[in-house]
């Protein structure tokens, strides 16, 4: 029996990814806003670390994983983009470095962090707000986001992604990770079919701009498929896999970017 932290565990992708490492034997420790072990809130400046010390107490300091799926989507809202950026992002970082030293603890962890192929399909993400929100500068990444007026939480969205992507992807090559036996990598879905995609839909412009979103397999994913990957990357069989982006999505990023290289 292993054990792994999972954030977002309540709903969607990170449920699922909860059910199967159950199901395989494991101990899982939940952390949500609700219905968890541990109920923290990610998007705050103290959540993150008090999340981070309750999971360190209920591990014994060790921990063979961590899923860091919780995470809020492009919905409108005047404050949105601050807490895409402070839950996807700000909050993502915090915890996982706060778990860093019990992952290393076990010898061989893993760690998966969730991006999005929206991070790579999103057109005029400026170069500022990536640079303000890796600064951990949220306020400088929300004013240049304010110009973006509807649109703003669909590029704070991206970028927040961008942002713990090439966090992940910095972190994961290092001695104090890929050094410390930690595999850590970024999944990228496409669209899954979770509450947050629904209440993204719940929009009528981002429901009509998603009609013409290319899903070459025909549709959107399911979160079992996702935690299926996840499981993957929890596995021995991700022993070489090292800050990569596994990209699954149902052909999207194919369709719009082949013919890039
Ligand atoms: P979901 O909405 O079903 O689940 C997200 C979970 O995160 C919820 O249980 C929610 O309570 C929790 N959460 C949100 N804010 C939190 C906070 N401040 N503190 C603690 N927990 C918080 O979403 P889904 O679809 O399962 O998303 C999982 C991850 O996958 C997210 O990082 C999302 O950005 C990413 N993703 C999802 C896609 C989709 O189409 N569903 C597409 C691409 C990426």
């Amino acid at each position: 029996m292993s054990s792994y932290a999972v954030t977002g565990s309540a709903s969607g992708i990170g449920a699922a990814v909860t059910r199967r490492l159950r199901a395989a034997g494991h101990a899982v420790i939940e952390v949500d806003l609700h219905d968890a072990d541990i109920l923290a809130d990610l998007g705050t400046p103290e959540g993150p670390s008090a999340a981070a010390a309750e999971v360190l107490e209920r591990s014994g300091g060790v921990l063979d994983g961590a899923v860091l799926a919780a995470g809020i989507g492009p919905s409108p809202g005047p404050d949105r983009p601050r807490k895409i950026a402070q839950i996807n992002q700000l909050g993502t970082v915090q915890l996982l470095t706060a778990l860093r030293p019990a992952l290393a603890a076990s010898g061989d962890a893993r760690a998966v962090v969730f991006g999005s192929n929206s991070a790579s399909v999103t057109p005029g993400v400026p170069r500022r707000v990536i640079r303000a929100l890796r600064a951990g500068e949220i306020d400088r990444a929300v004013r240049t986001l304010r110009l973006f007026g509807p649109v703003a939480p669909n590029i704070a969205y991206a970028a927040s992604k961008i942002a713990v992507t090439d966090w992940a992807r910095r972190a994961a090559v290092t001695p104090a990770w890929a050094g410390a036996g930690i595999r850590l990598n970024v999944l990228a879905p496409g669209p899954v079919r979770t509450p947050l995609l629904d209440e993204e839909l719940a929009n009528p412009a981002a429901a009509r701009a998603f009609r013409a979103f290319p899903i070459p397999v025909g549709g959107v994913g399911d979160p079992g498929h996702l935690a299926d990957w996840v499981m993957m990357m929890l596995s021995p069989a991700a022993a070489f896999l090292c800050g990569s982006v596994v990209v699954v999505d149902g052909g999207s990023e194919a369709w719009l970017r082949a013919g890039e290289w």
